[in-house]
């Protein structure tokens, strides 16, 4: 079988390991930057995380400005008062200290502060979108401090912001399109498994979750390069393993397992897509932005596969291998089958929802997601085609 191609690029200086965070003021001094904007939300400064980060600003000298005003599902106008603020100052360098929401606000606030189009015009709904080049100049710089286990937005070129009118969240990114070409993201990303240490039990199984769903997207995803596959497999098995432990207990190596699973498949999101998961689970969420990322994915996670099993039983089979299901002497449809069984005992191990109408969701509203689903980036990559009537019976049976 070819290995077929893939192109590699990795521009953004990455610091693992319990304590690395701490390193923060030292490596703005190090690029010359004498000031900075700490992006955040005001749970990560009650959660005293933010005392680690401004005592090591401060031991260097930097100065700095803070906003801390970012929300779950973060909307165009978070952007536009996050940019508003870091135009309104000196400030050679932004650092996102927070979530997905946080994260994913300071790259476009980034992003627009070099970039002159608005945010909704960097949006990618088909792949034609992703390779445009749309983002011409280099985004002003930017670190990253993932608090959470679980979106890996630290080291990927995407974020997801809700356009309001719409109700609908935007896929806005860009990979380097070249070498050394702009791209959507961080410089430096300091990934430090301490600062998750007060993520509540209920956002420790929802970003875990979440984490587990970009590994299986990507594993399984159309035209997924080989380069990603031990990554996504081997995060797979490590969400498996550590989720539960961490949900129940809080244990720091569970956790520092969990966001090591994480921040790989943060890196493999840059390689491989993702599919009819995220695609109905953010469709979902811009109609309502109540919901949790993580709930919506754990909701739509085994409906997915199983409708992508019947035409894709080997790479199911995989999946299966990966979460611990003992195959041998399966075919890989039976294998593939008792791997949805085992992520639905996951999701039950740590209280996930199970049903769109758990979450809330109005059963009148099913068609619309169905239908909106076609709007997204990510149906492109899921292995299984799907028109409307498909994700319309997916969503049906996810109620
Ligand atoms: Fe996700």
């Amino acid at each position: 079988m070819s290995l077929g191609a893939h192109t590699f690029s990795f521009p953004i200086w990455v610091e693992f390991g319990n304590g690395k965070s701490d390193r923060v003021g030292e490596l703005i001094d190090s690029k010359g930057w004498k000031t900075a904007l700490i992006i955040t939300d005001q749970g990560i400064r009650k959660a005293g995380i933010l005392d680690i980060i401004e005592t090591s600003i401060e031991g260097e000298n930097i100065t700095y400005d803070i906003y801390d005003n970012v929300k779950p599902n973060p909307t165009e106008s978070m952007v536009s008062d996050a940019l508003s603020v870091l135009e309104s100052g000196d400030h050679d360098v932004v650092v996102a200290v927070g979530g997905g929401s946080v994260i994913d606000t300071a790259k476009c606030a980034t992003l627009l502060k070099t970039n002159d189009l608005p945010l909704s015009e960097y949006e990618v709904n088909t792949p034609a979108d992703v390779t445009a080049g749309t983002i011409e100049s280099q985004t002003h710089p930017l670190i990253t401090i993932p608090t959470t286990a679980g979106t890996g937005s630290e080291v990927d070129y995407w974020a997801v912001i809700t356009a309001e009118e719409r109700q609908f969240k935007m896929a806005i990114g860009q990979p380097p399109l070249s070498p050394g070409g702009p791209y959507l993201g961080a410089d430096i990303s300091l990934v430090d498994p301490e600062l998750t240490a007060s993520l509540p039990p209920r956002q420790t199984a929802a970003t875990g979750f979440d984490a587990f769903s970009h590994a299986l997207e990507n594993h399984v995803a159309a035209g997924a390069p080989e380069l990603v596959k031990p990554y996504t497999h081997h995060v797979m098995g490590l969400v498996s393993t550590y989720l539960s432990d961490a949900y129940t207990t809080g244990n720091m190596q569970s956790r520092e397992q969990l966001l090591f699973g994480s921040h790989m498949a943060g890196f493999c999101e840059n390689y491989a897509g993702f599919g009819a998961i995220h695609s109905l689970a953010e469709v979902t969420g811009g109609m309502y932005p109540e919901i949790p990322h993580g709930e919506a994915i754990a909701v739509f996670t085994p409906p997915v596969m199983r409708y992508n099993l019947e035409t894709h039983p080997a790479r199911y089979a995989e999946v299966a291998e990966a979460v611990g299901v003992t195959t041998s002497g399966l075919s890989d449809l039976e294998a593939a089958r008792r791997g949805v069984e085992a992520v639905e005992t996951l999701i039950d191990s740590v209280d996930l929802p199970t049903s769109l109408e758990e979450l809330g969701v109005d059963s009148g509203d099913l068609e619309r997601i169905a239908s909106k689903s076609l709007e997204t980036i990510e149906i492109h990559d899921n292995p299984r085609e799907a028109d409307a009537a498909d994700l319309l019976e997916i969503t049906r049976n996810a109620y």
